[in-house]
């Protein structure tokens, strides 16, 4: 594997074999404050062009305990604002000697394209282009699911919520739940929400949130991204919470032991309460510090 730019079509061997490692780093010391030095004299860095709290700071933390040096590269202050293009500031930082680059840019294929002008021994990961993919969300989700529900995925009922359209959250889950072979995948939201491409295809899709919540195992609720959004696509906040929000009387329809996660940034009291994403089935921190292990995973196998 040389870069990380999505879940589409990458082996479940690879998928699983990451999974594997970044669970044993979860249950190490590793995982939280030993370091190692298996990226000793490697400079990586994180490129990013649209906001991020989760996903850059874990690729930091996740690279410093493997010993790379980090750099933080902030396209506000930097001479993009001049018009250089992502293409001249990854070739100019390359020259610097950074590695690996953790790229999130707003237009789908655009981290993609950056690969496609690395050097020879430069590693890039996307960390979320445009809708297209967020494959490290894809692999820290199912590993928070397997976590909680064991490896096998066949017997999983696994409903996902929400602006599916403009989510690369949910299209990368698709791909690694799929790549599992999970049970059965649902998906709910309004019909304006939702894509009418094939990215669905195998999936059951509805608008009933209540009716879809039935006996599953898993409810994956998705961010309402207003940023990518045209005005008037969704009603009004509250009636999206009316209808999609997640409720803790919501959930009682779910297994009993069902679990919640949610990628964040969370729109409290929009997509889902306080009551649930601070309650006992919300897995929502522990798929926060399972980025970590994830990440140093990706850098682990990329650039180690
Ligand atoms: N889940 C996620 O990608 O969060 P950030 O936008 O904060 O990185």
């Amino acid at each position: 594997l040389r870069h990380l730019l999505t879940l589409d079509g990458l082996p479940k061997e690879i998928l699983c074999r990451l999974l594997d490692r970044a669970g044993q780093i979860r249950d190490t010391a590793l995982g939280r404050t030993q370091r190692r030095h298996s990226l000793d004299g490697a400079t990586v860095c994180t490129l990013f062009f649209e906001p991020s709290t989760r996903t850059r700071s874990s690729f930091q933390i996740a690279a410093q305990r493997l010993g790379a040096d980090v750099l933080n590269f902030d396209a506000s202050t930097s001479s993009t604002r001049k018009g250089e293009t992502a293409r001249d500031t990854l070739r100019n930082l390359e020259a610097m000697g950074v590695r690996g680059f953790v790229v999130r840019h707003a237009e789908d294929g655009a981290v993609e394209a950056l690969a496609g002008e690395a050097g020879e021994g430069t590693a890039v990961i996307n960390a979320g282009d445009g809708r297209s993919a967020h494959p490290t969300q894809g692999l820290l989700d199912v590993l928070t699911l397997r976590q909680a529900k064991g490896a096998d995925f066949s017997k999983l009922k696994v409903l996902m919520v929400g602006d599916v359209n403009h989510s690369r959250v949910a299209r990368s889950d698709l791909h690694a739940l799929r790549t599992l072979g999970a049970g059965e995948i649902r998906v709910c939201g309004p019909q304006a929400l939702l894509p009418q491409d094939d990215t669905l295809h195998g999936c059951v899709v509805g608008d009933d949130f209540d009716a879809m919540l039935e006996g599953v195992d898993a409810v994956m609720m998705l961010r309402l991204q207003r940023e990518r959004m045209e005005e008037g696509l969704v009603a009004s906040l509250q009636d999206y919470h009316d209808h999609y929000g997640l409720t803790a009387q919501r959930l009682t329809r779910a297994a009993s032991d069902a679990v919640v996660l949610h990628p964040g940034p969370i729109n409290r009291g929009v997509e889902i309460t306080d009551e649930v994403a601070d309650g006992p089935q919300s897995l929502v921190l522990r798929q926060v510090s399972n980025g970590v292990a994830i990440r140093m995973a990706v850098l682990e196998t990329l650039l180690g």
